[in-house]
């Protein structure tokens, strides 16, 4: 006999949380739902998406916690953090709530970079005399800036190198207490996009190629954020960095005690550009709510339920 959970039927088998936002609008058009969903039923698991601003959950009560489209956190930034700080604990949370705090400051490629991890040359500029500093010795002739913490391109421009717009992206930034990123603008974006390579359970799912998104002087590629995503082949020298990266993630995991020694985290998300000198490079490593693109290969969604399912 199953028992009645609000508007959701619980039929008594194994109990996954997907943690979502209650800002329904921001989860519209998840292009992972339709996919995720058919394969979790098809594996007889009940799953439940359930908003983190719920105060009233008891997360401790699901067999496994997976946080997916928590999507409206970098307006609600400290107290998201304060969320998962007081779940730090919690063994149901795959990937760990300390895993996705550290994962939320690009800070992290820093970390990577001196495990010898090969990411996109950054700067990171605290006050406003740095940020000059930075902007004024970008190599490349045209610059990246962005906050440390964003999702979909929020307060992320390319500008033509000593462009005061970038300057003033820079310090609107800093006033929202964000360390900015500058970066060298990686030309093959424009040309032939950015790879995205899905790994669960350690092993490489699927690969995906998204399309530009910025376009000049601070403004987006046509004027919205429009992701264009189709299939994609990892090139050898791509796929040994996805490796060497998540390699480099997991024992960092594995060091500060948020996986066990012989553990293999849930999932990550690898986002690599080409460098002008046509050499691969991390963008940013995904390991706290990222979109799969299940749709670009079909057996894709399966296999992210059968390493969650490993969890139960
Ligand atoms: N250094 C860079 N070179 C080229 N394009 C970049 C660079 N940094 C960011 N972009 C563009 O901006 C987009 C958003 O930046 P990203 O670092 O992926 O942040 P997020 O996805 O967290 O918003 C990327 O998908 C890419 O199109
Ligand atoms: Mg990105």
């Amino acid at each position: 006999m199953g028992t009645v959970l609000g508007e959701v039927t619980d039929i008594g088998s194994p109990r996954i949380a997907l943690v979502t936002t209650a800002e329904t609008a921001m989860v519209h058009g998840d292009p992972d739902r339709e996919l995720q969903d058919s394969a979790f039923l098809g594996a007889g698991v009940s799953c439940h998406y359930v908003p983190w601003e719920d105060a009233s959950v008891d997360w401790e009560s699901f067999d496994l916690v997976i946080v997916r489209s928590p999507w409206n956190y970098p307006k609600r930034l400290a107290e998201f953090m304060q969320w998962l700080r007081d779940r730090s604990a919690l063994a149901n949370f795959h990937n760990s709530a300390s895993l996705i705090a550290w994962n939320l400051d690009k800070h992290y490629l820093a970390e990577l970079a001196i495990r010898d991890v090969a990411v996109v040359p950054t700067t990171y500029a605290d006050d406003a005399d740095e940020l000059e500093r930075a902007l004024d010795t970008n190599p490349s002739a045209m610059v990246i800036v962005k906050p440390v913490t964003s999702a979909g391109s929020r307060l992320t421009g390319r500008f033509v190198t000593g462009s005061p717009a970038a300057l003033n992206l820079g310090v609107q930034i800093l006033a929202e207490n964000l360390t900015v990123m500058i970066q060298p603008f990686a030309e093959s974006v424009d040309s032939s996009g950015e790879i995205g390579t899905v790994v669960f359970d350690g092993s490489i799912s699927h690969s995906f190629r998204k399309g530009p998104l910025l376009g000049d002087e601070g403004q987006l590629k046509g004027g919205e954020y429009r992701e264009v995503i189709t299939p994609a082949v990892l090139a050898e020298d791509e796929r040994s960095l996805v490796l060497q990266a998540h390699s480099a993630v997991r024992q960092i995991a594995i060091e500060r005690g948020w996986l066990g020694s012989s553990d293999e985290l849930l999932y990550g998300r690898y986002d690599i550009v080409r460098l002008d000198d046509d050499t691969p490079a991390l963008l940013e490593a995904e390991l706290a709510e990222p979109s799969f693109f299940f749709e670009v290969d079909p057996g894709s969604a399966q296999r992210f339920v059968d390493a969650a399912v490993r969890r139960l």
